[in-house]
């Protein structure tokens, strides 16, 4: 099935509260762990917390905030750069005593110094160009630096899409539906990804499957 881009920005006033609104919080955590997991993994050099973790496309914080309690001692950094998620993750932000950085930016505008660890969830499918998110992960990547981007990935056929939301997003609002069904169609596949990562000469990173709809790549950029 061919690709079908869908816009970059979630800034539409519905969609943004209809995301907010919805649980994620299953996928939410095999992202945490997996976060967890890649810190703690043997990677030749001592473990020890990043000092500065930076969000890509934080959206209305659910990975950034679990990362700012998780780690106190972090600068912990989310980027997005639609206004209404941000100020949807900023009230949460409050409202829960977080310290963290939230930035209203592009990532095609974006310039900050190196990070230790770089995540994204649910972005990778947004961008028209996917080779900003792996130009970035480079050029913002201390000596390193770890990396986690977990995402959508897209079926062979509009029938499988189609199963796909049946199993996994029956009941949500139209919205959610209309934004799952999209967002798998607009989403890369593991070969495109890989052929995506040997053009950016990110050799640390591995792409893996998880489940029946998502990709994993993560590993360290050195
Ligand atoms: C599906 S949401 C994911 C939000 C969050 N990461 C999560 O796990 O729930 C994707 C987010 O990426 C943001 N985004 C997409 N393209 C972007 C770009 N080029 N620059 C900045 N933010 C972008 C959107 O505005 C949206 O908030």
């Amino acid at each position: 099935m061919q690709r079908l881009p869908e816009p970059e920005l979630m800034v539409d006033p519905a969609q943004v509260l209809a995301y907010a609104a919805a649980d994620f919080s299953g996928g939410d955590q095999r992202t945490l762990d997996r976060i967890e997991a890649l810190l703690s993994s043997a990677s030749g050099r001592a473990a020890s917390d990043p000092a500065v973790i930076l969000d890509l496309g934080c959206g209305p914080g659910n990975i950034s905030l679990p990362l700012a309690k998780r780690f106190p001692e972090s600068q912990v950094i989310g980027v997005d750069g639609s206004r209404a998620m941000l100020q949807v993750a900023r009230d949460r932000a409050n409202q829960q005593g977080l310290s963290i950085d939230l930035r209203c930016s592009t990532l095609q505008d974006l310039a900050l110094e190196p990070v230790d660890l770089i995540v994204s969830n649910s972005l990778l499918h947004h961008l028209h160009e996917p080779g900003l998110l792996w130009g970035l992960t480079r050029e913002l990547a201390a000596p390193g630096c770890r990396v986690l981007h977990r995402d959508l990935r897209r079926p062979a056929a509009l029938a499988e899409v189609h199963r796909l939301q049946q199993l996994h997003c029956f009941d949500a609002p139209a919205v959610l539906i209309q934004d799952f069904c999209a967002s798998l169609v607009a989403a890369f596949t593991p070969e495109e990804v890989q052929q995506q990562l040997a053009l950016a000469e990110l050799d640390g990173l591995t792409v893996e499957m998880e489940d029946d709809r998502y990709l994993v790549v993560s590993g360290l950029v050195d």
